[in-house]
């Protein structure tokens, strides 16, 4: 009797610990990249280490990707993922991210545009660029939501 409510205590802590774990893990993140691009990988190695679980999708149709989900032509990168609701496009540091999911706003995304040098994924030893992230709307305006 007495082992028996001791075991019960822990089966209940175990489950509040799996669920807590459950809480705190992080949407997948869908990732369409070029066969051929190698700094999506290392980005995609970014978003793991931070928590993030993502799956590989590779395309050559990246141009057409991207005008389907939505990512305005001026603020293009490389790769374009799928985290929920939102689309976030190019080297976006992670932290960038969490933000956006903690906030929930009401954005189809967020993009670092272009490729800069020093950005998660663009890691350099020669340089590392000042760039901004922004957040777009599906009519294509953008707004800075961090400074890097
Ligand atoms: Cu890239
Ligand atoms: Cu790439």
């Amino acid at each position: 009797m007495k082992n028996g409510k001791f075991a019960g205590v822990l089966v209940a802590l175990c489950l509040s610990a799996g669920f807590g774990q459950a809480l705190a893990s992080e949407p997948e993140i869908t990732m369409f990249k070029d066969p051929g691009c190698g700094c999506c990988g290392k980005w995609a190695e970014h978003m793991r280490a931070n928590g993030f679980a993502v799956r590989e999708v590779p395309s050559r149709e990246m141009s057409a990707i991207k005008r389907q989900m939505g990512v305005p032509e001026r603020l293009g990168s490389c790769h374009t993922a799928r985290i929920g609701k939102y689309v976030i496009e190019g080297h976006v540091p992670a932290a960038d991210v969490k933000r956006l999911l903690a906030e929930g706003a009401d954005v189809a995304g967020l993009s670092a545009p272009g490729m800069p040098a020093g950005s998660p994924g663009m890691e350099s030893s020669i340089r590392a660029d000042q760039y901004e992230v922004v957040s777009f709307d599906r009519a294509g305006n953008a707004t800075v939501f961090a400074r890097h």
